[in-house]
């Protein structure tokens, strides 16, 4: 690839039921539900902003609709916050947003899959390489996110790059696994991919390496999407265009990147990253921790 790969826009793709948070997500989307006090769309624009994005575009369906009141103006509350004085939560209301950053909302009106959603896309994004971010997949760090350790990456390799780490053999089927070139570059951060295929069984899964839901795509992926036919589960599906880029010839790399990842699209994950931010927070450290030994003494008394 001989022009810059710079990524300014990133992809949301947001139209999901989810189920697993059923009844919560009858009326709130589960990119709502908050890990302490902001949602989770709110950290994967963050990512996405810090990375520098500076269009985001949010593929929603008609229940969706709390995602672009987030991220709109909210007059008569800012105002009533203005006259009450309350500088600082005026400013955490305004800064969902940054200035220079602008949102795009998408209908994706059948729900066929993450292929098919990316696919929609396509008329903001054009050929240009661009990030998805899957919000489900929150990302901790202490220092740059991992969508700008991603970008780098892209840059320096002028290749897509997808975000990997290593899962337990018996949760393949739960994950887009990877396969590396033998031979190929030795850094931890781009690792020649040679295949990828999409939840295979344990027994059949061609490594442990597993996909987290952030890429960052040469605009080649949407003529590989075009031409996708439903995949796993009758779904148009990411990875399937991705082997195609790959098989293609077009340089796509996996990066083990550094930060830690919390599944909130289950239960369990949105309690770990409630949990790990929590203990984060210098005002709900301390009583998170006392909290905490407390019930551990409760359970181990039990
Ligand atoms: C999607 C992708 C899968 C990837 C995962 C990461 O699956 O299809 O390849 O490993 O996100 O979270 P989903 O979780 O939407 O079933």
């Amino acid at each position: 690839m001989s022009h810059p790969f710079k990524v300014s826009t990133a992809v949301f793709p947001v139209a999901g039921l989810g189920t697993r948070f059923l009844p919560a997500s009858k009326v709130v989307p589960k990119e709502m539900l908050p890990v302490v006090d902001m949602p989770l769309i709110q950290y994967a624009a963050n990512e996405a902003v810090e990375a520098g994005c500076t269009t985001l575009v949010f593929v929603v369906n008609r229940y969706k609709h709390a995602i672009a009141d987030y991220f709109d103006t909210a007059y008569e509350l800012e105002h009533k916050l203005e006259i009450k004085g309350k500088d600082d939560l005026l400013e955490r209301v305004r800064s969902t947003l940054p200035d220079g950053v602008r949102c795009v909302f998408v209908t994706q009106s059948e729900a066929r899959g993450l292929g098919h959603a990316v696919l929609c896309a396509r008329p903001v994004v054009g050929d240009e390489p661009f990030a998805v971010l899957l919000p489900d997949d929150l990302i901790w760090n202490r220092r740059h996110g991992a969508l700008a350790q991603m970008v780098a990456v892209a840059e320096r390799e002028r290749g897509s790059v997808i975000a990997v780490e290593d899962v337990p053999r018996e949760k393949t089927g739960s994950y887009g696994i990877v396969s590396l070139r033998e031979g190929g570059a030795a850094q931890a951060d781009a690792l020649a991919m040679s295949a990828i295929v999409e939840k295979p069984e344990p027994a059949q899964a061609p490594s442990t390496l597993a996909v987290v839901g952030r890429y960052i795509l040469s605009g080649r992926i949407f003529d590989a999407l075009d031409r996708t036919t439903p995949g796993a589960g009758g779904e148009i599906q990411l990875t399937d265009a991705i082997q195609a880029l790959i098989a293609d010839d077009q340089p796509v790399f996996a990066c083990r990147f550094r930060g830690t990842r919390y599944d909130c699209g289950n239960k369990f994950g949105l309690v770990q990253a409630t949990l790990r931010y929590a203990l984060e927070d210098a005002d709900l450290k301390a009583q998170t921790l006392t909290h905490m030994r407390r019930l551990l003494a409760d359970h181990e008394g039990a």
